[in-house]
């Protein structure tokens, strides 16, 4: 069985953080996304792994190298635009060949991960079986209908959705998805859709499986996604300090504090995690938030958000809450006159005032 992982495409709706970033990077409790799932696949059993890029390939190749570190090898297979799912199946057809593959969007994030549902299909003879789960808007997924554990009718985002269940961005397929692929048209959003293909399949009589989500999911495509999958990875984060922490701080919960990390007179309230060579002195981190590597936190209240690499918070006056911080940027109390907002802002930005 092989791994195709997609991680091309744009992550408009991640803007302005995915302006110089891929969205599959984007980091959940100090840690790539990318990583979570490459790190799914292996403990599945699957060691030969195709990763689709985009225009952000060299990014995606540097926060992944060759795979050794998670025990797989990793081929890069640039997809010339992202056409659609099943257009990035068809640019991997040639690294697939007739091998059985599951396929993983890059964007998802599994808490129960894909070991169930590639074992169920090795043992079976479906040509494709995906994992679905209920949701509140069905109208934004591919959506399932099904009788029992068979898949009836596909339909990708329909506006009068057929039922709650979506697909989540698991797919496991055997060789006759790339006929199926040869015979698409583009979609109404000008895709070629893998919906559409698995729905072929079905049209043609071939058996496709449903299988349901253990656990939780989460697409990580909007940045209340990105808090969210943040909590959830860190409500089971295994503590460890590698970091300095002063005898005027005070840390309670389950808190990571990463290599180099300095914590100057202050409170951690776990489960939160501080990254590699951040200082934070007389601040306050609350529960649900990461702090990535590097970041200077002074004087400052921070909890359930997610501040990326280099960051700068100083003197921030109130608490800084439920909030996605990019790299590098600086929030701090301005100290001079006159006492304005003073902001220089990326084109869609979003900032809250008191
Ligand atoms: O998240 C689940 C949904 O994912 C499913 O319910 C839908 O049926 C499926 O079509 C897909 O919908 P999205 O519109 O959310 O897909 P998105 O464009 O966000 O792409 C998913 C991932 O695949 C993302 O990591 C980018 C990557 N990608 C996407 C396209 C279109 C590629 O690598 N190449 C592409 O051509």
């Amino acid at each position: 069985m092989k791994g195709l992982i997609l991680s091309g495409g744009t992550g408009s709706r991640l803007r302005p953080l995915t302006y110089t970033s891929a969205k599959q990077l984007i980091p959940i409790a100090n840690r790539p996304l990318l990583h979570y799932a490459v790190e799914a696949l292996v403990q599945a059993g699957i060691q030969e792994i195709g990763m689709i890029v985009g225009e952000t390939a060299a990014e995606v190749e540097g926060a992944m190298g060759d795979g050794s570190r998670f025990g797989c090898r990793l081929t890069y297979i640039p997809q010339s635009a992202p056409l659609g799912l099943a257009h990035a199946v068809a640019t991997a057809e040639e690294f697939l060949g007739d091998d059985p593959f599951l396929m993983y969007l890059g964007d998802n994030l599994l808490k129960g991960g894909v070991t169930q549902i590639v074992a169920d299909f090795e043992e079976s003879d479906w040509d494709a079986s995906v994992l679905l789960t209920p949701v509140a808007h069905p109208e934004q997924f591919g959506v399932a209908v099904v009788d029992g554990a068979t898949i009836v009718r596909l339909v990708e985002k329909p506006r009068e959705p057929p039922s709650n269940l979506a697909l989540v961005g698991v797919y496991l397929f055997r060789p006759a998805i790339h006929d199926a692929i040869r015979t698409l048209e583009p979609s109404w959003r000008g895709e070629y859709e893998i919906t559409d293909a698995i729905q072929t399949l079905l049209d043609r009589g071939r058996a496709v499986h449903a299988e349901m989500v253990q656990g939780w999911w989460k697409d990580t495509g909007r940045p209340e996604d990105v808090l969210d999958a943040n909590r959830l990875i860190l409500e089971e984060l295994a503590p460890r300090s590698e970091g300095d922490v002063d005898a005027d701080s005070e840390i309670t919960g389950r808190v990571v504090v990463e290599a180099g990390a300095r914590i100057v007179r202050s409170t951690i309230r776990g489960p939160a995690v501080i990254g590699a060579e951040a200082v934070v002195e007389d601040s306050y981190v609350g529960p649900f938030t990461s702090i990535g590597p590097r970041v200077r936190l002074t004087n400052t209240e921070i909890e359930m958000s997610v501040v990326l690499a280099d960051a700068v918070l100083d003197s921030v006056p109130g608490r800084i809450d439920g909030s996605l911080i990019g790299r590098g940027a600086r929030v701090a109390r301005r100290r001079r006159s006159p006492r304005a907002y003073a902001l220089v802002l990326g084109d869609h930005s979003q900032v809250e005032v008191l």
